[in-house]
């Protein structure tokens, strides 16, 4: 059985914030901000937005583009590391879209490779579970649980959502060629948001007497992050998972249209077109606008290539996400 793209949408929140603006709460400026990362501006979520929100408006433009509407949704993938609710937001968004079918629904963390994962989930639940209409949705508010105050880090992200409709179609349609997925726990230390166990305020019962098991209030640190080992990761990890989705799908890099990598920093992008010699006029980037959106930043930047006419019907394009877990992946997919 084949699987095919055939809507996709995306939706940033209303505030804009510069790197003039930045420079006001922190020590950098434009300069730095641009020269290292090619970042200009992002979106962050305020006042009664949320990523639910988002993510429902990006949804719901890939179902209207698909021409497929809520209730013939069979499945919803919501990729995300920072949701409005912990125990999963995918059956909100259903609820929120209209779907009166209540297709299964549900949350896959993977940070910033979190959609390339839900992109492969998608194709692997049409090929094997009977699915037709899967929306994959990669949505994230990393403003969340950005420290203010640390310029290594609070420059870098901004909050969005990007969705795809994944179709069942026979195999002489299928768009998606090949896949290669990794995940690394020893380079966590490199990159978390980790919970914290903080002891309750009241460790005392109410006699008064302290408690054997004092209750715990969690809650989860801001970004810890060293950028130089999660460039050199990048750098390193991206391109032999881009050759080895390549090889299975059975394609050199001369067949693909387009390379579009997660938006993390100019820098890294440009260091894997080299690597794969890829012409910078076959990469797709739109994070000067928008900053790191994890799991948001593929669709994002791909919604935007299609509506702008860049992305056309019948192109090949070799995606990559990769980010904290360590995770990374790539596919090979025709739009
Ligand atoms: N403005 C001005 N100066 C700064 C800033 C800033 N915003 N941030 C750091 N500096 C300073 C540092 O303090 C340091 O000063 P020093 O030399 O006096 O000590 C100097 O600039 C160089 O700092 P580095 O950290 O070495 O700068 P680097 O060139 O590595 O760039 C950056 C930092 C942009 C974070 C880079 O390492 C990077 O992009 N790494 C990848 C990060 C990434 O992509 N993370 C997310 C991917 S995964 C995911 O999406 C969850």
């Amino acid at each position: 059985k084949g699987c095919k793209l055939v809507g996709c949408g995306s939706a940033v929140p209303t505030l804009e914030i510069s790197n003039d603006e930045l420079a006001k709460i922190v020590d950098t400026s434009d300069e730095w901000i641009s020269l290292r990362t090619g970042i200009r501006k992002r979106r962050l979520l305020s006042g009664g937005e949320n990523l639910t929100g988002l993510a429902v408006e990006a949804a719901g433009k890939a179902l209207r583009m698909a021409k497929v509407e809520p209730d013939d949704v069979d499945l919803i993938l919501m990729c995300t590391s920072t949701p409005d609710d912990l125990f999963g937001s995918a059956p909100q968004i259903s609820k929120q879209l209209g779907c009166r079918t209540n297709p299964l629904a549900y949350d896959i963390t993977a940070a910033c490779s979190g959609f390339m994962l839900g992109l492969i989930s998608a194709a692997c639940h049409i090929r094997g579970g009977g699915f037709h209409n899967v929306l994959v949705i990669g949505a994230d508010a990393v403003s969340r649980y950005v420290d203010w105050t640390d310029r290594g880090t609070c420059i870098l992200f901004g909050d969005a959502a990007g969705a795809v409709l994944i179709q069942s179609c026979n195999s002489e349609e299928d768009g998606l060629f090949g896949f290669d997925l990794h995940s690394d726990g020893d380079g966590q230390r490199h990159l978390n948001a980790a919970i914290k166990e903080n002891e309750a305020n009241s460790a005392v019962d109410t006699n008064g007497c302290v408690l054997d098991f004092p209750p715990r209030q969690s809650s989860y640190s801001c970004i810890q992050m060293n950028g130089k080992e999660v460039f050199r990761f990048a750098v390193r990890s991206v391109p032999p998972s881009i050759e080895s989705a390549l090889e299975k799908a059975g394609l050199s890099i001369s067949n693909i249209d387009w390379l579009l990598l997660h938006q993390a920093n100019q820098r890294i992008i440009d260091a894997v077109a080299s690597r794969l010699e890829v012409p910078s006029e076959r990469v797709i980037s739109n994070l000067a606008n928008y900053g790191n959106t994890n799991a948001a930043s593929i669709p994002l930047a791909l919604d935007e290539a299609v509506q702008s006419g860049k992305v056309k019907a019948g192109q090949t394009i070799a995606a990559s996400g990769f980010g904290a877990g360590l995770t990374w992946g790539s596919a090979i997919f025709r739009w």
